[in-house]
């Protein structure tokens, strides 16, 4: 595999831990239906769970999760050998069904896969599981698995195992690790009950404004020297963000009309040389708790603005996809790079300001700057 691709490769096994056997991956082939299992039970997909669970399956929908197996995943898979393919699909479609529905394929035929779904979290063998034991459901009974409620249940995609690929040293995806190092973990707070608040299944991340602004602290003032901004992570149970692929920028800038600009990125920075690999010219994440102070001189009588920007999928916009398209798009049809490139133009489109707040020249005292929530324009 060329390196420019495998940003977020790794095939992941938890061996010997609890989860091992529920999450061996891909999840097997789920057989026949038992026969105690009423008719609309015996279909697997989202939208037939839907029937009857019909809150679970709308939340679902509009999640990530219902969108991890579209475009710019499966665009890219032709290009590799085919343990790479199952490697990547035992993450982004887990189900030994849709893998194999995927494989079969002429490339670029298939351009969407259910993702993970509920098969992927809730069913082995035909069989139900979930936080607590139903005795009797039109599904036979649903198995209770205290993993339900664990951290370690979301790790198989979320955490590369210790031999996973690193950058200085660190891993790409280190989520539950940083968690495990937070007073979060310490104080029994753990993934579900951010991301599945009263069972929710949206799992909202930083793609969305209103989760983003719980994991962000910010105040702004106005001091004698000029603008101050405090930022800091008081709600994301890990680095903020957790990932390398999103980016905050804190903008501080002078005046009406706009003069100078000090602008700040919150972001672990991966680079991409095509003889180096990635380097890490810098990591100016958040841990959980940590705080960031950014200062611009003004003038007595000068205002200012500071803004927050959010750019969820920067790394994916301008440096995995045109990588990609650059490396391995002369190695793919047609109707896969078509598939590349709409992911690379979507990938542009999901920034969003998180906060804007407007400073007033200095009255002789310090005060406190209004702040408001972005206004829900996109940045670009
Ligand atoms: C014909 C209706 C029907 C369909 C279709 C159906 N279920 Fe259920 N399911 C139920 C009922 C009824 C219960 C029991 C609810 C209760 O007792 O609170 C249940 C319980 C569950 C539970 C346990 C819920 C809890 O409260 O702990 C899970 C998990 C579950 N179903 C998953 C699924 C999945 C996944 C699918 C699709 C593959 C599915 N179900 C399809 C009717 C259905
Ligand atoms: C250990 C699990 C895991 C493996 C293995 C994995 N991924 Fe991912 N991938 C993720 C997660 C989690 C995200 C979401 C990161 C985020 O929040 O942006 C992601 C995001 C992506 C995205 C961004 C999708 C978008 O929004 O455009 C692409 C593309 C992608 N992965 C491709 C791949 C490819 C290709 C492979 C195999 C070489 C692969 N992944 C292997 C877990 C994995
Ligand atoms: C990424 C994993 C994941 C996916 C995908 C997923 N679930 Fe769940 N589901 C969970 C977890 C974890 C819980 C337990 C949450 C808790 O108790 O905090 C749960 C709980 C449930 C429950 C019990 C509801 C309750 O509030 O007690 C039902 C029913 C259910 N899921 C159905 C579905 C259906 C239907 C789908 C697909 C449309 C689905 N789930 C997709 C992880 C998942
Ligand atoms: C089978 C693999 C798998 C499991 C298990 C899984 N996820 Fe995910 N998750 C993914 C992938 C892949 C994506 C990214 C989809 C994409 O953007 O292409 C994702 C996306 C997300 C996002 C959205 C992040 C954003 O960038 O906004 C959140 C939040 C999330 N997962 C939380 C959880 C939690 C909490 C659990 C455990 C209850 C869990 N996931 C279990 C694979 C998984
Ligand atoms: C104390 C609440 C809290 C806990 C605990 C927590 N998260 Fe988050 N998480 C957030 C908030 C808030 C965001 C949005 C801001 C951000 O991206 O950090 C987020 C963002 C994310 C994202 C989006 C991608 C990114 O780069 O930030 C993923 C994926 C994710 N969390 C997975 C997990 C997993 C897996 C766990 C458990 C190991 C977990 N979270 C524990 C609150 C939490």
């Amino acid at each position: 595999m060329k390196r420019g691709a495998s940003l977020v490769c790794g095939v992941i096994l938890c061996a010997g831990s609890a989860s091992a056997d529920y999450w061996a991956l891909p999840i097997p082939p789920q057989g026949r239906a038992p026969d105690d299992h009423a008719e609309p039970t015996r279909d697997l997909s989202p939208a037939a769970c839907g029937v009857c669970h019909h809150k679970q399956f709308r939340e679902w929908s509009s999640s990530l999760h219902a969108g991890a197996a579209r475009g710019g995943v499966l665009g890219q898979l032709p290009a590799f050998d085919r343990e790479t393919r199952v490697a990547c699909l035992n993450c982004h479609a887990p189900a030994s069904e849709q893998q194999a529905r995927f494989l079969a394929a002429e490339a670029g035929a298939v351009q969407s896969l259910s993702g993970v779904d509920c098969v992927a979290c809730h069913v082995r063998g035909h069989r139900r599981h979930g936080a607590t034991h139903k005795p009797i459901t039109p599904h036979g009974p649903v198995e209770a698995l205290p993993l339900f409620r664990d951290s370690a249940f979301c790790s198989p995609c979320h955490q590369f195992p210790d031999w996973g690929e690193r950058v200085k040293g660190k891993l790409l995806e280190n989520t539950e690790q940083e968690w495990r190092a937070s007073p979060y973990a310490r104080a029994g707070v753990g993934c579900q009950d951010c991301h599945m608040p009263d069972g929710s299944h949206e799992f909202k991340g930083i793609h969305d404004p209103g989760m983003t602004r719980k994991a962000l602290g910010v105040a702004v003032r106005r001091r004698r020297q000029g603008i101050e901004i405090r930022v800091s992570n008081i709600g994301a149970g890990h680095a903020l963000p957790t990932y390398a692929t999103p980016r905050i920028r804190v903008v501080l800038r002078r005046g009406d009309p706009p003069g100078e600009e000090l602008v700040h990125s919150i972001q672990r920075r991966l680079d991409w040389h095509p003889d180096l690999g990635w380097t890490e010219p810098a990591d100016t994440r958040l841990l959980p708790g940590r705080e960031l102070r950014l200062v611009l001189a003004l003038e007595p009588g000068e205002d200012a603005t500071a803004m927050l920007l959010v750019e969820p999928d920067a790394l994916y916009h301008e440096q995995l996809y045109p990588n990609l398209l650059e490396t391995i798009g002369e190695d793919l049809g047609p109707a896969s790079l078509r598939l590349l490139r709409e992911a690379q133009h979507r990938t542009g489109r999901t920034g969003f300001p998180l906060y804007r707040a407007h400073c007033p020249p200095w009255t002789g005292r310090e005060t406190a700057c209004a702040i408001e929530p972005g206004s829900g324009h996109r940045t670009r």
